[in-house]
């Protein structure tokens, strides 16, 4: 052969490093490289081709045969270890990415709602399906809207510092919130007419820390304001309210009581839902829920005074409302049979987990 073309000989080293050079590639983008290199335009394959076209007429048929033949061998070379390269791919992703599902795990516990927010959340979706929306306050409150906007007193005697917890220093008159009626007026003062909120909240009281008694305990406020409200419709929610937490057969009833800021004024008692009454005058079958008298104090409750509707600018010859509050601490020891108020201010998951698994 001519010069620039190369023999037989050239051509077996030609092959023999490509070959070699796949072989080495142990990664498709090695091997591609490797494919530039040996078959890509630049090659010295690819170039000895090129040259047939430059050799005498006499000299194209044998070279072309032999450079074609080395071509092939190249490509055939390329294919083989392009195939092994691959499968080796798939079988170090399969090794690499592979999950042992024999190993042990670290569990986190997920943690539970505790029993008074999930039970805050059902009471408020009873409201948020009648179309009632949810209003907030604040814990730390002013003594004005706890207790004067609320028609109390200056001596009543809620307000002693035996009973309300004062906040420093003392001329502020802050308070912790003894109810959370104190966001009956704050809404009235800042939403539109007609009004139908219900607040979830924490309250305080000076109170003892024992198995009926903790200082930090939780209401559920209601309050509606509208045109031609009255008792009729406070009955009618508060039934709506106790059928939905203590089943579609509960009894409630209403006391007449006293509250500055509702007249009338009434206590609503659910009637027992374990021993339906059953227990009274009946010594033979004592009912520990009810203490055998038949009915449950539940909460407060009453036509607003009026004179809270006045002391928020409220038209009372056309605006009229009920209002009442109910302790959920007692709502979740009456659902879940709890007897010991601390347990629910201690942080025990057990005992969160324990209700909830009767609750919901
Ligand atoms: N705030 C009262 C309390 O803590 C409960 C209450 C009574 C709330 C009557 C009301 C109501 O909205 O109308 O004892």
């Amino acid at each position: 052969m001519s010069e620039g073309i190369p023999n037989l000989a050239e051509l077996e080293r030609i092959v023999s490093e490509a070959q070699s050079r796949f072989s080495a590639a142990s990664t498709i983008d090695e091997l591609r490289s490797a494919k530039t290199a040996h078959l890509g335009e630049s090659s010295e394959i690819a170039l000895a081709n090129r040259g047939i076209a430059a050799l005498p007429r006499e000299d194209r048929k044998d070279a072309g045969q032999a450079i074609g033949a080395a071509r092939a061998a190249i490509t055939a070379a390329f294919a083989a270890r392009e195939a092994q390269v691959e499968v080796a791919e798939i079988e170090a992703r399969l090794v690499s990415e592979a999950v042992d599902m024999t190993l042990p795990v670290t569990m986190h516990p997920v943690g539970a709602l505790h029993p008074l927010t999930a039970l805050f959340y059902d009471m408020c979706d009873v409201f948020i399906a009648m179309g009632w929306e949810v209003a907030e306050g604040p814990e730390a409150e002013a003594e004005w809207l706890n207790f004067d906007a609320l028609n109390f007193t200056p001596e009543h005697p809620a307000r002693f510092l035996s009973d309300t917890l004062f906040l420093d220093p003392i001329q502020d008159r802050r308070i912790l919130r003894t109810h959370t009626s104190p966001v009956q007026m704050r809404t009235l003062l800042t939403r539109e007419l007609p009004v139908y909120i219900v607040v979830p909240g924490k309250v305080y009281r000076a109170d003892e820390y024992d198995a009926t008694h903790l200082p930090v305990f939780h209401q559920l406020e209601g309050l509606a304001v509208d045109k031609g409200l009255g008792m009729a419709d406070l009955k009618g929610t508060l039934d709506h309210l106790a059928k939905a937490m203590f089943g579609a057969d509960t009894r409630t009833r209403l006391r007449p009581h006293y509250f500055p800021f509702t007249e009338p004024s009434a206590e609503i008692d659910i009637a027992c839902f374990v021993c339906h009454g059953e227990s009274v005058g009946n010594p033979a079958r004592p009912c520990r829920t009810c203490r055998s008298e038949g009915w449950i104090e539940w909460g407060g409750c009453g036509v607003v005074n009026p004179r809270v509707l006045a002391a928020a600018g409220i038209d009372t010859d056309v605006y009229s409302g009920f209002a009442f509050g109910m302790g959920v601490d007692r709502t979740v020891m009456f659902r879940n049979n709890a007897s010991d108020l601390r347990d629910f201010a201690e942080g025990d998951q057990r005992f969160a987990r324990q209700l909830m698994g009767v609750a919901r």
